[in-house]
């Protein structure tokens, strides 16, 4: 089996800023309650861009960063669960906004996890020999698909696009360890959003769609609060590491209150997860690459540095990544 390391990351959000009392002014909501209950402060909402854009220009970041040719790229992967369209794929379209020619390119619906996911798949095809260069993506326009008048969702999510290259490696190993996993069975109507009803000339009755999220915040917030130390402990295990010998972990950034529970169980301090979550919101599969980039800006990575990613999310789905850092 080949090596697979990280070589560049990037992101990309919109530039409109969205405060909580710009919120205050669409639903009855205030900032105490959205910041107390969860920890976000504002969000990034787009005003035209549309998935394929955002998921772009972090890609050419990531590109720029990793310094290679996107003639280099085999396959680009993106986790997205609001795409600009059934048909193409949001990778197809990056792909030729890139010029990724020499590219297979797919979507993953996996929800907030999509990030995992997508990392999961890359490193796979490059383990076995299929692909050298992979580009994965998370990203998200949440506000085209949120309910604008329910004031229990439409303050948490936001816009947002992460991209990361991953690149066979001959003697370094950067993906140590991964889990994922989903539940189809308990909890699927948990966090949800309709694609098109059946309709065709042979039924009559249509079913009413409104292609908006709905979600049950309490029963959410309970899973994420046992599936990220679950997960966090199983790639833990796989590699016979304990979390003292991780710097960083790098969640999905849902809600604050969620991450301090998560961190009470594992009985660790808050301080290890990383959280953009008060300037970005829930950006769903865009939320742990854009936090992943933005910590590699800030100078926070070095090599050898040894992270864990965590994401959970509708479906239900969840998974953790642990990764030794290789940029310098
Ligand atoms: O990526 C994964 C997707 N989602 C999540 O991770 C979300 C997980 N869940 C959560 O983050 C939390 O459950 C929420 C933040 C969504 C809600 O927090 P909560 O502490 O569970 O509040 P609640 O739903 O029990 O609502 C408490 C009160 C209710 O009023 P009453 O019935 O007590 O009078 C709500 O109507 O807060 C009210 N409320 C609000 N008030 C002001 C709900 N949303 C708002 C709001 N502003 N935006």
């Amino acid at each position: 089996m080949n090596n697979v390391k990280i070589i560049g990351t990037g992101s990309y959000a919109p530039d409109r800023i969205v405060t909580n009392s710009d919120l205050s002014e669409i639903v009855d909501t205030n900032d105490e309650w959205i910041s107390s209950r969860t920890g976000i402060k504002e969000r990034r909402i787009t005003t035209g861009e549309d998935t394929s854009v955002l998921s772009t220009k972090a890609a050419l970041e990531a590109i720029k960063n990793a310094n290679i040719d996107p003639l280099e790229i085999d396959l680009v992967v993106v986790g997205t669960a609001s795409p600009d369209k059934f048909i193409p794929s949001t990778a197809c379209i990056v792909q030729a906004e890139i010029g990724a020619e020499n590219a297979t390119c797919f979507d993953i619906a996996a929800a907030c996890s999509g990030f995992v996911y997508a990392l999961n798949i890359g490193t796979q095809f490059i383990k076995t020999g299929q692909c050298k260069t992979v580009l994965v993506i998370g990203a998200e326009v949440l506000s085209k698909i949120i309910d604008w008048s329910d004031r229990s969702t439409c303050v948490l999510f936001g816009d947002g696009a992460g991209a990361a290259i991953l690149q066979r490696s001959q003697d370094e190993n950067g993906i140590l360890s991964i889990y994922t996993g989903s539940d189809g069975r308990n909890g699927a109507e948990f966090l949800a959003c309709s694609a098109v009803p059946v309709r065709n000339p042979f039924i009559t009755a249509v079913e009413k769609n409104d292609n908006i999220v709905t979600m049950s915040g309490k029963d959410i917030f309970r899973f994420g609060t046992k599936i990220i130390p679950k997960c966090i402990d199983q790639v833990l295990e796989n590699q016979d590491c304990t979390i003292e010998d991780i710097k960083y972990i790098v969640p999905h950034q849902a809600n604050m209150r969620i991450i301090d529970s998560a961190a009470k169980r594992l009985e660790i301090h808050s301080d290890k997860f990383y959280m953009n979550l008060d300037k970005y919101g829930n950006t769903s599969a865009a939320s742990i690459p854009l936090a992943l980039d933005e910590m590699a800006r800030k100078g926070l990575l070095h090599r050898g540095d040894k992270i864990i990613l965590v994401g959970f999310g509708g479906g239900l789905t969840f998974g953790a990544v642990l990764i030794e850092w290789m940029i310098d």
